[in-house]
């Protein structure tokens, strides 16, 4: 079985309930926003969701990130539309004028030309107006509604404020497109969906996707049967759950360097056990040492900041004594900002904590 920390993941540890959530949304023509932090699986649920949906919905994929000009992010999103067809790289093909893909297409004649027309368009804005219009009309001629899924969304601030409103303008036309958006930066898309001042606002449905429950992944992690029927211990997955605090990532991480360290003792057993996940833990925060020093001095190079996060990792550490109250909570805002700490002050990432111990 895959079992891949980072990367496209297959494996869907809980999540029931988003699924339920996002299906129902999908259904009732909801545009819906996901919130979360980094690596806390906003990619790997919306795939999973479009994966169970391929054949009800057109789908479109876009990774805003990916863009780094407005021309590319289009060029972007007609890849996805043409891909729809089952061609892959449609605009380098276009570019480079192999007009023997146009074979290929279910598509109407009428319709590669309108792909070939559009990269030709030097006017920026009707090219982001008839570009953003393909969702609708090819949904339209196919005659299934298609979901359009923008991964990394609060990247698109790079664009400014006016492409978010005109964006935004187009997308409020078409009847026939769900639209998912999933972004990490907590300010940036708290920004874009909740500031009434903003062109999303009201918009699209908000979802937070928390940390993963204790029972889902002792559910996974129980039912976990690698190679040759090697599985976890009860104590192995009380230290699993206790030592990833329901972050996903670590949670899919940890159970493959345990299995990795259990390998490498080579003892004749078939039983991964607590031992070894500690022996995981270890390797995780030695390889992501550099990391996490990086993060601390970014962290600790604003003045007081760093006692401020040694007093919430620690309990009972009093660092801030000279600080003023407003002063402080202005830098836990800030930290809230970061991705560092969650509303209750718990830190996102238990590595992170452990690695400051
Ligand atoms: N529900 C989950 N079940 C199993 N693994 C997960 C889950 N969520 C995240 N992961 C793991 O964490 C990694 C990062 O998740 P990702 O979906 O890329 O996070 P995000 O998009 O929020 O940054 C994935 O590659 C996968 O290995
Ligand atoms: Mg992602």
């Amino acid at each position: 079985m895959k079992l891949n920390a980072g990367g496209l993941s297959s494996v869907v540890i809980g999540r029931e309930k988003e699924l339920i959530q996002l299906d129902a949304y999908a259904s009732l023509g909801q545009h819906i926003a996901i919130i979360a932090p980094r690596r806390y699986g906003k990619t790997t649920l919306v795939n999973a969701f479009l994966d169970q949906k391929k054949d009800e919905y057109l789908i479109c994929k876009i990774d805003v990130f990916a863009a780094s000009t407005i021309r590319e992010f289009c060029e972007i999103y007609i890849d996805a539309i043409y891909r729809l067809d089952g061609v892959k790289n449609f605009v380098k093909h276009a570019k480079d004028n192999v007009m023997e893909i146009m074979g290929k297409f279910s598509l109407e004649y009428g319709d590669v030309k309108v792909g070939y027309d559009l990269l030709k368009e030097e006017d920026e804005n009707e090219l982001v107006r008839k570009t953003f219009d393909l969702a609708q009309s090819i949904s339209i001629s196919k005659g299934k509604k298609l979901i359009a899924f923008f991964d990394e969304f609060g990247d698109l601030a790079k664009f400014g404020q006016d492409f978010i409103k005109k964006l935004r303008s187009y997308f409020q036309t078409h009847s026939n497109v769900v639209y998912i958006f999933a972004g990490s930066q907590q300010s940036v898309m708290d920004d874009i969906f909740l500031n009434s001042d903003n062109a999303f606002f009201n918009f699209a449905t908000l979802m937070r996707i928390g940390r993963l429950s204790n029972e889902s992944i002792e559910t996974f992690a129980s039912e976990l049967i690698l190679g040759e029927k090697i599985s976890f211990d009860d104590e192995a997955i009380r230290t699993l759950i206790q030592s990833v605090n329901g972050h996903p990532f670590y949670a899919m991480k940890v159970l493959q360097e345990g299995y990795i360290c259990f390998l490498m003792e080579n003892n004749g057993e078939s039983i991964i056990c607590a031992k070894n996940i500690h022996q995981a833990i270890g390797k995780i925060l030695f390889d992501n040492a550099i990391y996490f020093e990086t993060l601390w001095q970014k962290l600790n190079s604003k003045k007081h900041k760093g006692s401020i996060v040694k007093e919430l990792a620690f309990e009972g550490f009093k660092g801030g004594d000279k600080v003023s109250l407003s002063y402080k909570s202005q830098m836990i805002k800030e930290l809230k900002d970061d991705g560092i700490i969650d509303e209750n002050k718990q830190f996102f990432d238990p590595m992170f904590l452990k690695w400051l111990n």
